[in-house]
């Protein structure tokens, strides 16, 4: 608590500082500003699925998504009508599905409550599924050019520096002075510009980890932990609880050129995804293969892999295993390679095994 009333405290004295900066960063970017699909034709539909697209993903993972999603799916009414599996393949290998699954929601209710048009209000924009303070407020500032704040995790990191707090980013009072902060820099004009500037700085410049590039930045002369020499020790964040490790075996079962795939519940971890077998625990394959009912005519050892997801970590050992006149039951299907291509959504918790499995079929050719 200290460090936020030191923090409030400095926010008073820092405000001449601050006002100096949005002409700054603004001319900077003008220059500097990497020339991204959404920023050619910031229309709202486009923002947001940008936004919702760069949520725990960089922009160069985003880049050969964006455009197909779009081509797809163009306007808000496509995507509520667009069919899940349609969905779940445009979103295949970005991870974290129920982002794509929560704009779907949006969008149903953007179609039923707001005519087609997502609202160009903060307050019912943050009323959406999986919109929240951030997206909204970017969604606002840069499609709208609505006076709100968009403050990421970049922005905090930007801010701690300049401000040399060592306040806890994590704690909500902390955010909330930020974003208060930045409501009082958003300049008269450009306010989708300035909220945007401030988010290339964080990607591009006054980098996480260690290792901003001071010298390239605009705002290095009012910079109080620049002039300190500290910026790299900031922001000070609480240390996150440590990840479930888990444990799996992965079989991939296949017969006659085509890989055995279950569905995964409708809720949960991967929800409604398709994946190949597998289980808790690292066995056997005699083991993994009699625990699924699977008679096994040959085997070929797979090696390890591992995942990371936001809570749990995968670590995960596989199997080939070959079988003829097997009928499996439950919810499962037997896919060729064009059916694994086009239809079925694998997640890329599994992508090592993938690769195994096309060079798999590459060597049957
Ligand atoms: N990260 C999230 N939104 C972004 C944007 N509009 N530009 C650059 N990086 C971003």
């Amino acid at each position: 608590m200290k460090e936020v009333l030191k923090l409030e405290q400095s926010l008073q004295q820092a405000q001449e500082l601050l006002a100096q900066i949005p002409p700054l960063l603004l001319t900077w970017y003008d220059h500097s500003a990497r020339i991204l699909p959404w920023r050619q034709q910031p229309t709202p539909y486009r923002v947001w699925v940008s936004e919702i697209m760069l949520q725990q993903t960089r922009v160069s993972a985003v880049m050969p998504y964006y455009e197909r999603f779009l081509s797809a799916l163009p306007t808000v009414g496509a995507l509520a009508d667009a069919p899940e599996e349609v969905l779940l393949k445009l979103w295949e290998g970005l991870g974290y599905y129920n982002r794509v699954r929560n704009m779907q929601k949006a969008a149903r209710a953007v179609m039923e409550q707001h005519g087609g048009e997502l609202p160009a209000s903060f307050e019912e924009l943050v009323k959406l599924p999986g919109i929240g303070e951030y997206t909204a407020g970017a969604v606002a500032s840069i499609a709208y050019g609505l006076r709100v704040p968009a403050v990421d995790g970049n922005v905090l990191r930007i801010l701690s520096r300049w401000l040399l707090s060592r306040a806890d980013v994590t704690m909500p009072p902390v955010k909330r002075a930020y974003q208060a902060l930045v409501q009082q820099m958003l300049p008269a004009e450009r306010v989708g510009d300035f909220n945007q500037a401030l988010m290339e700085l964080g990607a591009t410049v006054c980098l996480p980890n260690g290792d901003p590039l001071c010298e390239s930045c605009p705002v290095a002369g009012l910079c109080r932990a620049r002039e300190r020499g500290c910026a790299a020790e900031l922001p000070v964040k609480a240390p996150k609880k440590p990840r479930r490790e888990e444990k799996r075996t992965i079989l991939l079962v296949v017969s006659e050129g085509k890989v055995l795939l279950t569905k995964r519940p409708a809720n949960g971890l991967l929800a409604g995804l398709w994946e190949y077998l597998n289980l808790e625990g690292h066995l056997s394959a005699q083991e993994a293969a009699a625990h699924c009912g699977v008679p096994v005519s040959s085997v070929r050892r797979l090696g390890a892999a591992k995942h990371i997801f936001s809570h749990i970590e995968w670590k995960m050992r596989g199997y080939l295993i070959q079988v003829s006149g097997f009928t499996p039951q439950g919810e499962c299907v037997w896919a060729d390679q064009l059916q694994f291509e086009e239809q079925y959504s694998v997640p890329s918790a599994f992508q090592q095994y993938t690769k195994l499995l096309r060079q798999y079929w590459e060597d049957q050719r």
